[in-house]
């Protein structure tokens, strides 16, 4: 019988392919950009298997087009560029990884935090581009992180570990969340309260809520009307989550005081766009999750649960169960 094929546009770690190499015949790409379109849909045409990166949008046309596959793989906790609905029609099943990326992307998530407070990446500039000639007394002063309050929005995993890390500095600790955590109350002090509530009184407000239809542009005109003169929002879940015109707008008439932004409706951001003219906001290139040691987990696991469904298995991270 003729091995699955696996399909792999993207570099991923040595022992990945290795390992995918003992079940199926694996068509690698060692590239790290993008592949394009055309060439994306001649490999996927005899894939069984896709491993892919979130980048990666997977929707009806795509899947027309890819008569035998059986599992995308997504290399990602978060799943917005899989249209599930379209997939489970078609007997497609699609995981993620969950879990391995917690602790990394809510390290970054409070490294923004940390770094939108106390000016961190507009004083490396100010000091790298020779503009630092004397010491005075209000030369880059921020905001007291230590025992402020922290408003979470979405306490799934990498909420908690944010609040983890809250915790460390004294934080009082404010969430938001479809439903309570009362583990996390009782385990981090962390108190649930409104969305009306959580903007009204958090000096950061940490949106980590995964993008759905219901959380598209989540944050908005009101929300950010009601966040403190002098609050900072930090967004490290999905650009969409938050509408960046009003955002602009709120950063623009100062009703805000800052953001730190790992994420952006549009990816790669538009150089022209106002949020990377603004020194009270730092931006980073999605990399939540980047860590070497990371991502060759999150890899792995992607070729894990992808080997589970081509062995008829049901993968660890099935995320459209209905397929079943
Ligand atoms: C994730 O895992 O969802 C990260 O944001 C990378 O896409």
């Amino acid at each position: 019988m003729s091995k699955p094929r696996i399909f792999v546009p993207n570099r991923v770690n040595e022992e990945v392919i290795h390992y995918l190499q003992q079940y199926g015949d694996v068509d690698y790409r060692d590239q790290e950009e993008k592949m394009a379109e055309e060439e994306f849909l001649v490999g996927l045409r005899n894939a069984s298997a896709l491993l892919c990166y979130s980048r990666q949008k997977i929707n009806a046309s795509i899947l027309e087009q890819a008569p035998l596959l059986k599992v995308v793989s997504n290399i990602a906790v978060g799943y917005d560029n899989l249209d599930l609905g379209e997939m489970t029609k078609r007997g497609v099943l699609a995981t993620n990884t969950p879990g391995i990326l917690t602790e990394t992307t809510a390290d970054l998530t409070f490294s923004i935090l940390m770094a939108a407070a106390r000016r961190v990446a507009e004083a490396d500039y100010y000091v790298k581009s020779g503009q630092w000639k004397e010491w005075f007394p209000s030369l880059m002063l921020g905001k007291d992180v230590f025992g402020a309050t922290i408003g979470i929005i979405g306490m799934g995993r990498i909420g908690e570990a944010v609040a983890r890390r809250a915790k460390g500095f004294d934080m009082n600790i404010l969430y938001y969340n479809r439903s309570r955590k009362t583990d996390a109350e009782a385990k981090l002090g962390a108190t649930f309260v409104s969305l009306e509530e959580l903007l009204q009184r958090s000096d950061y407000v940490v949106v980590l809520t995964p993008l759905t239809a219901e959380t598209q542009k989540f944050i908005g005109v009101k929300e950010l009307a009601l966040m403190k003169k002098d609050a900072i929002l930090v967004n490290a879940s999905r650009g969409a989550t938050v509408d960046e015109t009003a955002l602009i707008h709120a950063l623009q008439e100062k009703r805000i005081a800052g953001a730190a932004l790992d994420v952006y409706e549009k990816e790669p951001v538009d150089p022209e766009n106002p949020l990377l003219k603004m020194a009270n906001v730092v931006t980073l290139p999605h990399i939540g999750s980047a860590t070497r040691e990371t991502r060759a987990k999150m890899a792995m696991k992607a070729a894990r649960n992808a080997i589970a469904a081509l062995q008829g298995e049901i993968p660890e991270n099935l995320l459209n169960k209905e397929v079943l």
